[in-house]
């Protein structure tokens, strides 16, 4: 195969983010590392994992839930594309199969099937729009899809990934209550992972667009608050949020009145969603975009930054005020590792 340089992940600059161009072959590691995508068979995720593979150097594990559908995606993409797929078994939203998936993804790098890991795109999402419901370990199922389970996940997998490897989490722009992203949405509310994680046993719950965007808040303080806690350390590892705008195309909405979800795929519905002042993405470009910050060397130095697919262009913004509040971010951290059941490690540890 005919490669281009290889590079170190570290040494180069974001530069010139804004002159967004397509990540070529030059601009990729020469080794054959693993890039781990949950959710990576459809919608945003379909993309990227479609990107990585067109591009070539990477082995790719899939994790998903619907064995049979993730298996046939891995199926076409490696014949496509010649790119080695694997597949494991994957529900988000249970601590035991998160467990499971670890394991397994552990084992398939052990044995050889699929080189160690280089990045953790921890991708996966739901909305769910009708009454609250519960997970498998009695968790509000948006925070135990969106936060708990990829939270486990990157715990357990953390010390398997290779040196300037990244986690890259996919967030989204309703986190923030002064955008209108986030106001079309709901607000989000405090990121307390207790209180998140039992929403609706007592009292009124969140409606379900509040219970998304502050579930995209928790994620976004998860990447932050790791960032700081491997620079605690001297660690390499890279962790970034990433935003991939709005993307009417995707299943994300599929809970919603199916007149709803067709309504908004309308040329109408996304012009004035734009002339509102809402992000927008699109499945091509936020698909390359979040194959670009998990593994282009130009985004080694993205760690603890804010990445976001806005109207065609990638670029680092600022994500809500309240995403910054390390003390929040430490008790959610902390919260949440009480909530899936590993032992507490303070900052820095
Ligand atoms: N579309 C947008 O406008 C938008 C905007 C901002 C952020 N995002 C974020 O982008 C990410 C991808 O969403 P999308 O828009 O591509 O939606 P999508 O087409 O519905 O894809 C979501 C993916 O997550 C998987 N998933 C959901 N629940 C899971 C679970 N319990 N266990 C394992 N996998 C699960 C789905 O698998 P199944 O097929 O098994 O359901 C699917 O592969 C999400 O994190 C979403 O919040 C989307």
């Amino acid at each position: 195969m005919d490669v281009g340089p290889s590079y170190v992940m570290d040494d180069v600059d974001i530069v010139n983010i804004n002159q967004y161009s397509t990540l070529t072959m030059s601009t990729w590691v020469i080794e054959m590392p693993t890039i781990l995508i949950t959710g990576g068979h459809k919608g945003l995720g379909l993309e990227t994992t479609t990107r990585v593979a067109q591009l070539g150097g990477f082995d790719i594990v899939l994790g998903g839930r619907n064995h049979s559908e993730v298996s046939s995606v891995a199926h076409d993409i490696s014949a496509k594309y010649g790119a080695n797929v694997r597949t494991v078994d994957l529900d988000v939203s249970s601590l035991a199969s998160v467990r499971a998936a670890a394991g397994l993804v552990q084992n398939l790098v052990q044995d050889g099937a699929v080189a160690p890991l280089q990045a953790l795109m921890l991708n996966a999402g739901a909305q769910f729009m009708g009454p609250v419901e519960y997970s498998p370990d009695g968790y509000e199922k948006t925070f135990a899809t969106n936060c708990l389970g990829h939270f486990l996940l990157l715990n357990l997998l953390l010390e398997d990934i290779r040196p300037h490897g990244r986690i890259v989490f996919t967030a989204s722009g309703t986190h923030d209550p002064d955008t209108m992203d986030g106001k079309m949405v709901g607000k989000a509310e405090e990121p307390d992972a207790v209180k998140l994680a039992n929403e609706g046993k007592t009292g009124k719950p969140l409606s379900p667009g509040k219970r998304y965007s502050t579930s995209k808040l928790c994620t976004i303080m998860y990447a932050y608050e790791l960032d700081r806690r491997l620079r605690a350390t001297g660690s390499s590892f890279r962790s970034i949020a990433f935003d991939p705008g709005l993307i009417v195309e995707t299943s994300l909405a599929r809970t919603a009145p199916p007149l709803m979800q067709r309504v908004a795929r309308t040329g109408f519905a996304k012009r004035l969603v734009k002339t509102l002042g809402v992000t927008m993405g699109s499945l091509a470009f936020s698909g390359d975009a979040l194959a670009r910050v998990a593994i282009d060397p130009a985004f080694a130095r993205a760690s603890g930054k804010y990445m976001q697919s806005r109207n065609g262009q990638l670029i680092e913004t600022r994500s809500s005020a309240m995403s910054y509040d390390i003390e929040r971010a430490r008790k959610l951290w902390a919260d949440s590792e009480t909530l899936v059941g590993l032992p507490s490690k303070a900052q820095g540890a």
